[in-house]
């Protein structure tokens, strides 16, 4: 996609250090490019702090940020907050579900958060890659660590409230990681904001000014499996309010272990106390039960010996990264191939399929 003159164009030095070299995403408040730390000559993921509602700028004119005396104020409290996703996230440097921030830096009168970049594709570009769906036994594996994570970012007295499949990411070795702590808050602050809100992942609480917690997060991790599963957005908690009905995974023809499929139901309950409280007692309920560990042992026994088998065949290159061939039924195809394979050679093949159509390298 061609750069907006608002972006930093290719090329672009920040700090004498980071050169960037496209974007890779843009939201409400801000813009993440890639790009290189020239002096340790490593990938970085920068992001850019630009609200498009309070600034402005044209990259022809001047790289600098502008914004009117009337939006001073706001411009500059967002940016106070920005440097606090910094610190937010330098605080989980050892829990490795959680992205690496390398630096925070202050040039062009705005801020830069600067942090490993992840060789990946974030969950909803996975679940587009698997023509719709995440199928259960790649997905759930996945969520377990993800889940432990966010119970420590609880420990440390914080919650996330933006856990949402884009704010996910999954790297080829199989891992995930959690980004994206703009909205992140103390437990004990109780303010929302609604700006930063994504409709269907965000619980009754976040639209009101009280009653936030570790639970608000349960809500929208549950939300974010129910989305990756079924390919469907959860209906909007307002909407439920109103009495429209939130379809189980069961009924749009998700098959899951009967535990898995009550948390995620009760997660997504709209009554903040009859939601699992904390991420452990998510985990517990829905990974701890004896019946999912010995569905799971059984699976990963499987997984084993056709992963022996088929190592050999999961190179996709050449001949089938014809571009001219549909994504998705490619894509499911390899699925099927590999279905029981393992859901780490899975991944490997899905993105070097996503790699070949897309023509990146
Ligand atoms: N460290 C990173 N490495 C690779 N891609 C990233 C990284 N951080 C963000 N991205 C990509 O950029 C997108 C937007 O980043 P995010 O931090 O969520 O910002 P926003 O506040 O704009 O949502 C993500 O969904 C992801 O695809
Ligand atoms: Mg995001």
């Amino acid at each position: 996609m061609a750069n907006q003159w608002y972006q930093l164009p290719p090329g672009t030095i920040v700090g004498g250090r980071y050169h960037i070299e496209k974007v890779l995403g843009e939201g409400g408040y801000g813009i993440t490019y890639y790009g290189t730390d020239l002096r340790l000559k490593l990938p970085v993921a920068v992001k850019e702090y630009y609200p498009g509602f309070w600034a402005t700028r044209d990259c022809r004119e001047s790289l600098d940020v502008k914004y009117s005396q009337a939006q001073e104020e706001s411009y500059l409290r967002g940016l106070a907050r920005f440097e606090d996703e910094a610190l937010t996230l330098a605080q989980f440097h050892t829990v490795p579900e959680i992205v690496l921030v390398r630096d925070y830096l202050e040039k062009n009168e705005t801020g830069y958060l600067v942090m490993e970049y992840l060789d990946g594709q974030n969950l909803k570009q996975m679940t587009d890659g698997f023509g719709g769906r995440i199928p259960p036994e790649i997905l759930m594996p996945l969520m377990e660590s993800l889940i432990l994570a966010v119970q420590k970012v609880h420990e440390k007295g914080l919650i996330h409230r933006d856990i949402s499949p884009d704010n996910i990411m999954m790297l080829e070795n199989g891992h995930v990681k959690l980004l994206d702590f703009g909205n992140a808050r103390d437990v004990t602050e109780d303010r929302s904001m609604t700006l930063a809100m994504k409709q269907g992942f965000a619980p009754p609480e976040q639209y009101r000014s009280k009653g936030q917690g570790t639970w608000t997060d349960v809500y929208s991790l549950c939300a974010t499996v129910y989305y990756c599963l079924t390919g469907k957005l959860p209906v909007q908690a307002m909407d439920r309010l109103t009495g429209k009905k939130l379809p189980t995974p069961g009924e749009l023809g998700v098959r899951l272990p009967r535990c898995q499929e009550e948390m995620i139901l009760q997660g997504l309950d709209l009554f903040v106390d009859k939601r699992p409280q904390t991420m452990r007692e998510l985990w517990e309920r829905m990974y701890a039960s004896e019946d999912v560990q010995s569905q799971t042992a059984t699976q990963a026994e499987g997984m084993q010996s056709r992963i022996m088998n088929q190592t050999g065949r999961i190179d996709v290159t050449a001949a089938d990264s014809d571009k001219t061939t549909d994504r998705n039924s490619t894509l499911l195809s390899t699925y099927e191939d590999l279905k029981n394979g393992g859901f780490r050679e899975v991944c490997i093949a899905i993105f070097r399929k996503l790699r070949g159509l897309s023509g990146m390298e």
